[in-house]
């Protein structure tokens, strides 16, 4: 079969690897309809994590079950799903927690699997034709209509992107009538301003400074775009709040001047963040926390949805290149401010989201920019990785032949 594999930094191609095969009585083989292209593949993509060469991209799988093992009693050959991109057995300690994010008996190497990605185990990915599903029937959710119907594409991102940005939602413990900052309007960062709205907070700062992502911002009722590359974003979303503080705030007793930040804030770029003062150009790891440090309000709460990994080949100083990441711990402290933060249990949203897609309350697929066929690969992550020429999300049609 034809999938996506990473040569070096930088470089993918498209080329014939083995089928996969079902190797547990517990898998299925699914035959892709729909392979999403991650901000998180580019962090491999550009040598940012330890991975090696031969890899199969793609942890954002849709399509239909091929055949299953003879362990596999609920999922069945020609059933529609959508894969968690976390790989969990569904019986350890915790995954009975709901925690199938860090999964303990899929990856012999660590606390959590998932499909084609560095430190998550032996799995190939799915920008492919085909992809082995270890544990088929937890890790599929089952999905109505037929492959290219008007869900396809929201559909898909239920592997990923819908429910991590819920999940930056309940680690920033967003609730009715709060206060949000986003920094980050990426496709976690997008869905995680349209799972503010569901949660129904009042206010919805999102930061970023790529025009066609702000531009998406607007797509999402309530939500109010904040361009870092005009200005300090946090002195921005304070200047917004003004109003809101004096009609409302000030009610209270000392509230509009103690609390003028927000309530709730979610770093949805990770420690890949350009500096405030130089979008596109200097990185600094460290810029999301402290950003939000300044701009979360005493008993708020923070989330770190954007990734920190604990090794990274690429890092601007020999700290970073460790993980090791300086933050205002002591001010945060002083605030009483929360902070969650880790890989999404996709599991734990999925058949919740799945049920507002199928009842028209929630169409997340306004994020997609591209649909291409898999050819197209190497040049879809060339320009996605640059986030030029409009490229937010970029889907993957493996049954598309290239014109
Ligand atoms: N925790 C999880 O389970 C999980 C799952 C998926 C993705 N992620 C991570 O979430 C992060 C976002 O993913 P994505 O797919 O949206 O990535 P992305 O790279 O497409 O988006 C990141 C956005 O951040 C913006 N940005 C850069 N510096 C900024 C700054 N200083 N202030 C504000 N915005 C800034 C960029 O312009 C870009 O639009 C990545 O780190 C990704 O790996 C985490
Ligand atoms: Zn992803
Ligand atoms: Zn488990």
């Amino acid at each position: 079969m034809r999938a996506v594999v990473w040569k070096e930094p930088h470089k993918v191609v498209v080329e014939q690897v083995e089928d996969p095969k079902i190797q547990e009585p517990a898998d299925a083989i699914l035959r892709l309809t729909t392979a999403a292209i991650c901000g998180s593949d580019l962090h491999m993509y550009e040598g940012r994590t330890p991975i090696e060469p031969g890899q199969v991209f793609g942890h954002e799988n849709l399509g239909v079950i091929e055949e299953v093992g003879p362990g596999v009693r609920m999922i069945k050959p020609g059933d529609r799903v959508v894969l968690p991109f976390n790989i969990a057995c569904g019986f350890c300690f915790n995954c009975v927690r709901q925690y199938p994010n860090a999964c303990l008996t899929v990856n012999p190497e660590s606390h959590s699997g998932g499909y084609g990605y560095a430190g998550m185990g032996p799995f190939r990915g799915g920008q492919a034709e085909l992809v082995r599903v270890p544990f088929a029937d937890y890790n599929c959710l089952k999905l109505p209509g037929r492959p290219g119907d008007e869900y396809e594409d929201d559909f898909v991102l239920l592997a990923d992107v819908f429910p991590t940005g819920f999940h930056a939602t309940e680690q920033a413990h967003v609730r009715a009538g709060d206060s949000v900052a986003i920094f980050g309007a990426g496709p976690v960062g997008l869905m995680a301003a349209l799972s503010a709205r569901i949660q129904g907070a009042a206010e919805i700062y999102v930061v970023d400074c790529v025009k066609e992502r702000l531009e998406k911002v607007e797509r999402i009722e309530g939500a109010i775009p904040v361009d870092f590359s005009q200005g300090d974003p946090v002195e921005q979303i304070l200047d917004l709040r003004k109003p809101m503080r004096e009609k409302i705030q000030n009610l209270h007793p000392g509230s509009g001047d103690k609390m003028p930040g927000v309530m709730c804030g979610i770093d949805a770029v990770g420690y890949e963040a350009w500096a405030d003062d130089a979008p596109g150009g200097r990185q600094e790891p460290n810029q999301i926390i402290n950003d939000l440090a300044r701009l979360v309000n005493p008993t708020g709460h923070i989330g770190l949805i954007g990734v920190y990994f604990p090794e990274d080949p690429g890092g601007v100083d020999e700290d970073a290149k460790k993980g090791i990441f300086k933050f205002p711990l002591g001010q945060v402290w002083n605030n009483g401010i929360s902070i969650e933060m880790g890989q999404a249990p996709v599991k734990r949203y999925n058949e919740y989201l799945r049920d507002l897609i199928c009842n028209d309350l929630a169409k997340p697929s306004f994020l997609v920019s591209h649909r291409l066929p898999l050819e197209d690969a190497p040049d879809a992550y060339e320009k996605f990785d640059q986030r030029v020429e409009g490229y937010t999300k970029i889907l993957l049609k493996p049954q598309q032949r290239a014109a």
